[in-house]
């Protein structure tokens, strides 16, 4: 039964049971419907309490029946019931109480959850605000500033913040059902709570406080559009009744909902949740991990130390010397104090880490390590120096994994004894925070090394997604050519900050140099050193990133890039590099025309669909979804586009 009724003396205990997270379906709401009628007639009921089955409350509308006619009950329409309901409903919420969810227990007279609870209304996620009284409900409950920071920003908060909010009445010390009906129990002797809907809204603490916060949203929205109507539906529910709030809440939702930033927003909901699958593979189960090695301590071997540190993992971090390994131990450390500062973790998983980790200049160390990640120069010979002393003392079976950005991993999987064993882990950078991760298969990888990197992956809460082996991948691939086409534009008449802003207004967090500032150009110029015997003399070469790297200009870090950098850390348009691109253009003959941030965005969309098509061809990607969840989550192309594929297929 999705929707089942119990009773416990007075008590009728309603629980939702549709796996995998009770989304509010219409079997869901049919079965409300049924609940509160019967026991509403039920005159030997006193009151409701309100759990789910499974690991978490409600959490949401069902995301799948919205692309499908509306069929009733409708959620805001059950939820108006439930809240005039003639008895007290008690809402026992535990996992994710999301969206209409969290809109579910508004309505409940009374809110208990456990400890680990997460409320939230992450509906502007998916370019939609909470179209079942969220908006109305929420400034009669909480004060409008924190409403607005839940709605607007679609962060869940934790049941502590809740409470300390008011937006929950207790916290159960003990088994949560049983403290919910207790507390349905006492409700008996009380009046039923007014109903949000007739409460007046909490008033504002400061209006010069609201109007920044409302600045800050608009800002930060860079073009998306389900922030602004979060906006407005909460000046309705300051600003008109109750009931005419709730009117314009729901045709503001109905609006996003079949608005194409909404689509884009689901498909890439679906398809960041869909690559998971794959590292499902049949009859193949993931191999145990629980001691990690990372070799190199630098940017990436730190972020992925301390990645799985916060995941619960036994870790022991390898560096060339002691004073190698001093300096990646403070970087993992930092990480950690960073993440408990946060509230990413609790004072005692931060505890724990750092008794799970240990550093070491012996790969003897590794001996029993279940899972060895390299993080060293981006050097073939190093790397495979690497793998191969580090074979020596390990099991058989361990497996060894590269995160090399674009280096050969069947090279290095041919160079070891164990090439089934060999696979590619490609985190970004800072790898404790960015959730992508490219799971890389190599020819001769075995089925268990790939479920077990997949399963790695999940627990890291990381966004896995399978490509094979070919310089750069996925995404260093992809960006690599729209990298290669700005360049292009600067020699025919672009400068590096207007094609940055023309990708800023396209949606991206920034654009393509200052990205390669912030990166350090000497990456991408060792890179190019590397691949300079094989380049193909006759494709187009740009010299302009080469010689501001001869000349000492290797982006932020040395206060000099394509921007000049100020002590305050921001970026002005340097003279030098305007002299230096147009030098460019005369010596190679082009005359430099004005070219229009529409061609500019042209351009680079038209680079990334192309080696998209060439990646798709060669297999590398498994498919065009893959390359949107990527794109998204790698270098914040817009979400709300729904990623490069996506935003191509759309009509119009
Ligand atoms: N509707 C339909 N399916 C959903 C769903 C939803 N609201 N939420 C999750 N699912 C599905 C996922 O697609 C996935 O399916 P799969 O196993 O076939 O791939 C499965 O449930 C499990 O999801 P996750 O892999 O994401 O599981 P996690 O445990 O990692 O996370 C979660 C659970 C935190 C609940 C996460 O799934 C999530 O954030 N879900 C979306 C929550 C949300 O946005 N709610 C608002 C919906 S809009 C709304 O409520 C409108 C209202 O205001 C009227
Ligand atoms: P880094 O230069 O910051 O760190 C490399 C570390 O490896 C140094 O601390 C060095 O002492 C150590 N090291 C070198 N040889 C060693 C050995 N034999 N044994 C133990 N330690 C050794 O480099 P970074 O940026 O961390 O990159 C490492 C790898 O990660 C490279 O392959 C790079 O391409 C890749 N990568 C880098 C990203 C980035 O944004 N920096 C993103 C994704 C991958």
């Amino acid at each position: 039964m999705t929707v089942s009724i119990q009773t416990r003396g007075n008590i009728a205990i309603v629980t939702i049971d549709n796996p995998p997270v009770n989304a509010a379906s219409h079997a869901v709401r049919l079965g409300l419907q049924n609940a509160l009628h019967q026991t509403s007639q039920d005159d030997a009921v006193q009151a409701v309490v309100l759990h789910c089955a499974g690991r978490t409350f409600i959490a949401g509308a069902d995301i799948t029946e919205f692309g499908t006619p509306s069929q009733d009950p409708s959620l805001p329409d059950l939820l108006t019931q439930i809240e005039t309901a003639s008895k007290p409903w008690v809402a026992a919420i535990h996992g994710t109480a999301l969206g209409g969810g969290l809109e579910t227990a508004l309505v409940c007279h009374y809110r208990i959850t456990d400890r680990a609870t997460k409320l939230g209304l992450p509906e502007v996620n998916l370019g939609l605000i909470p179209g079942a009284g969220g908006t109305v409900r929420l400034p009669r409950l909480i004060a409008p500033e924190h409403a607005l920071e839940m709605i607007a920003g679609g962060k869940p908060v934790a049941a502590t913040r809740a409470l300390e909010l008011g937006l929950i009445d207790q916290i159960a010390e003990g088994d949560l059902l049983e403290d919910a009906i207790a507390l349905a129990q006492a409700s008996g002797a009380r009046p039923i709570p007014l109903p949000l809907i007739e409460r007046p809204v909490v008033a504002l603490s400061s209006q010069d406080k609201w109007d920044g916060m409302i600045r800050k949203v608009k800002a930060k929205a860079r073009g998306q559009n389900s922030p602004i109507a979060a906006i407005k539906a909460l000046e309705n529910a300051l600003e008109l009744g109750a009931p005419a709030a709730l009117v314009a809440e729901r045709a503001l939702f109905l609006e996003l909902r079949d608005s194409d930033q909404s689509k884009a927003l689901r498909h890439i909901f679906f398809a960041e949740r869909a690559t998971a699958q794959v590292g499902r593979i049949k009859g193949v189960a993931a191999a145990p991990l629980s001691h990690i090695g990372v070799v190199g301590g630098g940017t990436m071997g730190a972020g992925i130390a301390a990645a799985c540190l916060l995941a619960g993992y036994r870790v022991t971090l390898i560096e060339r010397n002691e004073e190698a390994a001093d300096t990646g131990r403070d970087r993992v450390h930092v990480t950690l104090d960073q993440s408990r500062k946060r509230g990413v973790i609790t004072l005692a998983a931060h505890l724990q880490a750092v008794e799970s980790f240990q550093v070491s200049t012996s790969y003897a160390a590794l001996s029993d390590a279940d899972l060895v990640i390299e993080a060293v120069f981006e050097d073939m010979q190093v790397k495979i120096d690497v793998l191969t002393a580090l074979e020596a003392e390990m099991r058989p079976e361990t497996i060894l994994a590269t995160n090399t950005s674009y280096l050969d991993i069947n090279e290095m999987a041919a160079a070891t004894q164990r090439p089934s064993r060999v696979i590619g882990l490609h985190f970004f950078s800072p790898a404790h925070i960015m959730k992508l991760l490219e799971i890389v298969v190599t020819d001769s990888v075995d089925d268990q090394t790939t479920a077990t990197a997949f399963a790695f992956a999940k627990r890291l809460k990381k966004i896995a997604v399978r490509a094979k082996v070919g310089e750069g991948f996925i995404a260093n691939r992809i960006m690599s050519a729209y990298r290669r086409e700005a360049e292009y534009m600067l020699e025919d008449g672009a400068m590096p900050w207007d094609i940055d802003a023309a990708m800023r207004d396209f949606g991206f967090p920034m654009g393509i140099f200052e990205m390669q500032d912030l990166a350090g150009l000497d990456i991408s110029w060792a890179m190019r050193k590397r691949l300079s015997a094989t380049r193909d003399p006759d494709q187009r070469y740009v010299d302009i990133g080469d010689k501001l790297c001869e000349s000492g200009h290797f982006g932020r870090k040395t206060g000099r890039g394509y921007y000049d950098y100020t002590e305050d850390g921001r970026a002005h348009h340097s003279a030098e590099t305007s002299a230096l691109i147009k030098d460019e253009s005369q010596r190679k003959g082009i005359t430099r025309a004005h070219i229009s941030d529409k061609i500019i965005m042209a351009r680079i969309l038209d680079r990334i669909r192309s080696e998209a098509a060439a990646l798709l061809d060669q297999g590398i990607a498994r498919c065009a979804d893959d390359i949107d969840v990527v794109m998204v989550n790698a270098f914040g192309f817009p979400r709300w586009t729904g990623g490069p594929m996506f935003y191509q297929s759309r009509p119009g």
